[in-house]
């Protein structure tokens, strides 16, 4: 993967002359919002071939080795109220699936709200971080960070997620271009974007469609505390809808949710 390479597979398109590439970064997310602090405009994208520091949700830490997955961040700047992008994550979600589709023919499913599953294992993730500006209190960037394993085999991954994770070439059986998936994943944000607040029915029924966690019994694991329910839904601002046995309904907006089947939970 070079940034060549990348630019070769996206011919004239507007994000192109705002593709940053590098063999080597603290963390892309990191990196991109520094930029966009500093000025960068909207469409700046950065993908790095290694991050020494990947960040997931939640403060985890996302590995990514070098010569395996593509880290790739970009910046959108929405000047619109943080309510109105409720549905950013999901979104983009929906637009990696495209991109994964439209390059090995294979389309990952979505375990709410930010994971990228194949089968019963995680592919990779999705790490969303706003600024609001101060003084308008609206959105000043979005930076969307995502990682996804392309080329890793099983002894790849450490033992201890050895069962829980999985590759692109694992799950395809082929090997294929990161640098093309690169351009297509650039390509689907851009798309994405464009709908991104005309289209947010569309964005969130699709989203419903690759969300694997609707209707499984689920965990919701907050402060310690986990709680045992099934997800009846998903709402048009990407929070989960549960019941739990005491006849209760929630709206789940953060912490963390386990799917019954999936990763350790069994
Ligand atoms: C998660 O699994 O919780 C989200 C993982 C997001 C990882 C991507 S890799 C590119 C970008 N830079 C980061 O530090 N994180 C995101």
């Amino acid at each position: 993967m070079n940034r060549n390479e990348i630019l070769r597979s996206m011919g004239d398109h507007p994000w192109a002359v705002k593709v940053h590439y590098f063999d080597e970064a603290i963390s892309t997310n990191t990196l991109l919002k520094s930029l966009a602090q500093q000025g960068a405009p909207h469409g700046t994208v950065i993908i790095a071939d290694h991050q020494i520091a990947g960040r997931g949700r939640m403060g985890r830490s996302f590995l990514s080795p070098g010569g395996a997955g593509i880290y790739l961040s970009a910046l959108i700047r929405p000047h619109v109220p943080p309510a109105e992008l409720m549905h950013l994550t999901c979104s983009a979600a929906v637009a990696m699936c495209n991109a994964i589709e439209k390059t090995v023919c294979l389309r990952p499913c979505v375990k709410w709200i930010n994971d990228l599953v194949i089968g019963k294992r995680k592919l990779g993730g999705i790490l969303t971080e706003l600024s609001i500006d101060p003084v308008t209190h609206l959105v000043d960037y979005a930076v969307i960070g995502i990682g996804i394993n392309c080329r890793q085999t099983a002894a790849d991954f450490a033992p201890e997620i050895r069962d829980m994770a999985t590759s692109l070439m694992l799950c395809a059986g082929k090997t294929f271009g990161r640098s093309e998936l690169a351009a297509e994943m650039i390509k689907a944000l851009y798309s994405m974007n464009e709908t991104l607040l005309t289209g947010k029915a569309a964005l969130m029924e699709q989203y419903k469609n690759d969300c694997i966690t609707i209707g499984r019994d689920i965990q919701v694991i907050r402060n310690d505390t986990i709680r045992f329910g099934k997800a009846i839904g998903i709402n048009p601002d990407g929070s989960l809808i549960v019941t739990y046995s005491d006849g209760s309904t929630e709206c789940v907006v953060s912490g963390e949710v386990s799917v019954r089947g999936m990763y350790d939970y069994v």
